[in-house]
């Protein structure tokens, strides 16, 4: 890729997401024309946050009706554009059918967006948000891979769709992307990689991001007996944007990315946010014993399996982020900062006075 023309607009898939709200603001602050693709632009419940930003900011927002299972559907989005940031994706565990819920839109919509990329001539950069979960599936896999920490090399070889479809269909997706990327020379790839993403939400009230599930039952109650501590990567989402950013305008940026700020466990996330919230929230504070999970966990929730505690609980995560920081410049937020200012939006939002 050349330098980046600011003239052009640039395609953002799946804009009403948690983490591309953040890089829409950060391309809205920076004076693009954003290509907004969105499922349904007429609902105004999800976009307003954007349209708020959009009438502050320098740039501009357009948004385009478009949805991963229809084929064709991104193209008149990209019309013009140079730079793809194609975010959408389904984030979910909650599913019953993870062929149709999850693998289908992941990786059939992946190569929806990039076969019309292909047809678009005036594109030269994809920038896909990929995921830590296309590299691991278990805290175990970082033990088991070379010298124990996860790197750009390693890629998902223990998830399937009986086992953590998510993580799956992330793996199938970015495959299908650097498959893709390889076929042609019009555009060049560069794949986001974050770990588990927290930090505040632009929409809290309208995001069914996986991310803001977790940040709210950290406050409500559902963990005040413990959490499992269960090892994993935390990003601030602010940080992932900043890194989509540089993704899409460095020419230098290529091959994937882990962007992950901090390897850390559930319980630490929850100890970040006790000395400001601990006495007003029912924030954990424990640990809960590997053996007890083994006995209530897979009755209490079917993501809880006896193999799944077995391959995560008391197991640290461990992930080397330092290309991002040598090559895209980003700098990670502490994680107190990122999970009390995440926490402080749930508050003002009546989130928790439901
Ligand atoms: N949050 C994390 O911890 C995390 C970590 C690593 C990677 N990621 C990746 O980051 C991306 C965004 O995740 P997020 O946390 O921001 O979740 P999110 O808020 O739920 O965003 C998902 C986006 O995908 C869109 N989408 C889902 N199915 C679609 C379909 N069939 N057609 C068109 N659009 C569809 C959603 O549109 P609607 O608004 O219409 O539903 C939404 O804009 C995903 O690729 C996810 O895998 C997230």
């Amino acid at each position: 890729m050349t330098t980046v023309d600011k003239s052009k607009p640039v395609l953002v898939t799946g804009a009403t997401g948690y983490v591309a709200g953040w890089l829409v603001k950060k391309l809205l602050e920076e004076g693009y024309t954003v290509h907004a693709a969105v499922r349904n632009p007429d609902n105004t419940n999800k976009l307003q946050h954007l349209n708020a930003i959009a009438a502050s900011s320098p740039g501009s927002i357009r948004y385009f009706p478009s949805d991963l299972l229809v084929e064709g559907s991104y193209l008149e989005a990209m019309q013009g554009c140079q730079t793809i940031y194609h975010t959408a994706s389904p984030f979910t565990t909650d599913v019953k059918d993870p062929q149709k819920e999850l693998i289908d839109p992941a990786v059939n919509g992946t190569a929806n967006v990039l076969h019309s990329a292909s047809q678009t001539p005036s594109v030269k950069r994809v920038v896909v948000t990929s995921s830590c979960a296309a590299i691991y599936t278990d805290a175990i896999d970082t033990q088991n891979a070379p010298g124990g920490i996860l790197t750009e090399e390693v890629w998902n070889t223990t998830s399937s769709l009986d086992y953590q479809p998510y993580s799956y269909s992330k793996t199938m997706a970015e495959r299908k992307a650097w498959e893709l990327a390889k076929e042609q020379s019009q555009w060049d790839l560069v794949t986001i990689n974050p770990s588990f993403v927290m930090g505040p939400m632009l929409n809290p009230k309208a995001t069914t991001s996986e991310s803001f599930n977790i940040l709210k039952q950290l406050g409500d109650g559902t963990m005040k007996a413990g959490v499992p501590l269960m090892g994993l990567g935390l990003v601030d989402v602010r940080d992932v944007a900043e890194a989509h950013y540089q993704a899409g305008t460095n020419p230098n940026a290529s091959g994937r990315y882990i962007t992950s700020g901090h390897n850390t466990n559930f319980l630490e996330m929850g100890l970040a946010l006790r000395d400001k919230y601990g006495d007003s929230y029912p924030i954990p504070k424990k640990a809960l014993p590997k053996w007890l999970l083994m006995i209530v966990g897979p009755m209490a929730n079917k993501l809880f399996s006896r193999k799944f505690i077995r391959n995560n609980v008391n197991i640290p995560w461990n992930a080397d982020n330092s290309k991002i920081q040598n090559e895209l410049g980003i700098h990670f937020r502490p994680m107190k900062e990122t999970m009390e200012e995440g926490f402080q939006v749930l508050i003002d939002n009546n989130i928790f006075s439901k």
